[in-house]
């Protein structure tokens, strides 16, 4: 058996079509451009590389695309007089601060500084206590794309037994969130988990957000199961955290890395500010876009 490779370029590329038919019917219609703004603090190569994607997708789909690009010493008081001048910007719907940030920066802090509203990252704690408790937020850009490639290949995931491997907050722990309110029977595992390779085999879907390269062995994988792996950016090379080749031979489904899930995140981010630009003025959330 081979498993179906779960396109997610392709599947990022119409979520894309989508927001940009979303983003010209605001312009007609209501003389409304979205906009995004990308706060950048140092020069990490990496978040560089991933703010600047960011930005020329933003640009493709007609959206305004703000970027303000910080020194690395900054203070906090300049961050969140940033913060608040875009809080304030009704030209501005989506308010994105790339991590991580440099360490004299108060993480938490900075994120909940941004209006919950325009958080299209999903990361302020009111809307990660909104995706707890099963009411519309700002869900997450990476988990939201595993999330729609799961649905797109599965269809209902009503008691499928899911196992997601990492508990960031940015990836893991939203994951698990939204593959419980899909009625999934969902396990967290985490680098302190007892007989993982065990607990991998007992689920119908594996979501994988560790980043270790190849970590996730193909004999951990049960017949069938439909694999997602988000894997990271280990300097400027994507690898995944799933050994591919073997995993291809067991699984039903897989994603590649690349070509999987990060181009879904982006496709999201752009998705989360189109539904936070509806939400600011009043008007209806495109319907199909995310949900
Ligand atoms: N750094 C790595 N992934 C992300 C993300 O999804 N959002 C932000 N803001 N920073 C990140």
């Amino acid at each position: 058996m081979t498993a179906t490779i779960i396109d997610g370029k392709a599947c990022a590329a119409k979520l894309r079509r989508q927001v940009a038919a979303h983003v010209a019917r605001l312009n007609t219609d209501h003389g409304i451009t979205p906009g995004l703004a990308v706060v950048l603090v140092g020069e990490d190569p990496v978040s560089q590389v991933y703010v600047r994607s960011k930005g020329k997708m933003t640009v493709e789909v007609g959206m305004h695309s703000i970027r303000h690009q910080l020194d690395a010493d900054t203070s906090k008081a300049d961050l969140l007089a940033l913060i608040d001048q875009m809080n304030a910007d009704s030209s501005v719907h989506g308010i994105l601060v790339q991590l991580p940030l440099p360490k004299h920066l108060d993480e938490h802090l900075v994120i909940n500084a941004i209006d919950p509203a325009k958080d299209v990252d999903g990361f302020h704690i009111s809307n990660v206590g909104l995706l707890g408790t099963g009411q519309k937020s700002m869900v997450p850009c990476t988990p939201l794309g595993c999330l729609m490639l799961l649905r797109d290949h599965l269809g209902v995931l009503d008691g499928l037994g899911a196992v997601v491997i990492g508990r960031s907050n940015i990836v893991g722990k939203p994951m698990a969130q939204l593959l419980l309110n899909d009625n999934c029977t969902v396990t967290i595992a985490h680098s302190q988990t007892r007989d993982l390779p065990g607990v991998v085999r007992r689920a119908d879907v594996v979501v994988a957000a560790v980043g270790r390269p190849g970590m996730v062995r193909s004999d951990w994988i049960k017949p069938g199961a439909t694999v997602i792996d988000v894997g990271i950016k280990g300097g400027t090379r994507l690898t995944g955290d799933v050994d591919f080749e073997g995993a291809v031979a067991v699984a039903g489904a897989i994603t590649p890395v690349p070509g999987g899930v990060g181009p879904m995140t982006i496709a999201c981010l752009l998705a989360n500010t189109v539904i936070a630009c509806c939400r600011a003025n009043g008007l209806p959330e495109p319907g199909g876009l995310t949900t």
